[in-house]
């Protein structure tokens, strides 16, 4: 068996950090103020989806696509990220998730790879904020790809950063759109969340708190 576990590479809103829940909060805010309103069910299609496609999904839910130009609608998004700006100006260590901290440790003590992978402008920000910074080897961000989740582009320029063959790498993913980006990609995926929303992924985990280095490396090696 020459199978290798080389890299991990995260997801960050909703996986390192509960920011999937800012981009809600300020997405609900701004739909509402448009008259348009959505569960937490049609979140699901905006996880992972840039800030502009998340627009133009909610447009269309209100039947509001060809109400406003492309001026209008990017102070419409500019909107929402100055909204979801203030929301994470407040966040600090301590709001990583349960579990997250331990797992970056054991996987720098086990000379693993780890990376980021994140359609968001804004994930400097919050890795910042959160102090994380020394534990990735590469950052990928939404300003270094063309093609957005569920293309894969984004974790095989990860892949590509570390040095490393795709088939030796984990992604780790809150989105359904995510988890067909690490398939395409040809890596192991495993999904945070709802399992039905997330049924695409080798390896589903209810919470972050699961997520133990012990308990990814058996999914990996069990494929
Ligand atoms: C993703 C989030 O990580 O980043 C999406 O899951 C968000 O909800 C996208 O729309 C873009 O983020 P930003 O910060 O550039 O608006
Ligand atoms: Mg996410």
């Amino acid at each position: 068996m020459n199978k290798q576990l080389k890299a991990v590479i995260f997801d960050l809103d909703g996986v390192i950090t509960d920011t999937a829940e800012y981009h809600f909060i300020a997405w609900k805010q701004l739909a509402e103020e448009l008259g348009i309103t959505f569960d937490r069910a049609f979140n699901e299609q905006l996880k992972g989806v840039s800030r502009m496609e998340s627009l133009e999904r909610i447009l269309a839910l209100g039947s509001q696509a060809d109400r406003y130009t492309m001026a209008e609608k990017e102070a419409l998004a500019h909107k929402k990220n100055e909204h979801y700006k203030q929301l994470i100006a407040r966040m600090t260590p301590d709001d990583l998730l349960p579990g997250i901290l331990d797992l970056l440790r054991e996987l720098k003590r086990q000379n693993i790879k780890i990376g980021l992978a994140s359609a968001s402008k804004n994930a400097f920000t919050v890795i910042e904020r959160l102090q994380i910074g020394a534990y990735f080897d590469t950052i990928v961000d939404a300003a270094k790809v063309k093609n957005s989740k569920p293309h894969p582009e984004i974790f095989l320029t990860a892949a590509e950063q570390l040095g490393v063959h795709p088939s030796t790498c984990i992604g780790v993913e809150d989105a359904q759109a995510g988890v067909a980006a690490i398939k395409a990609a040809n890596m192991f995926a495993i999904g945070v969340g709802d399992k039905e929303a997330l049924k695409e992924a080798d390896y589903i985990v209810e919470t972050t708190a699961d997520l133990t280095y012990d308990a990814i490396v058996r999914a990996f090696y069990r494929e």
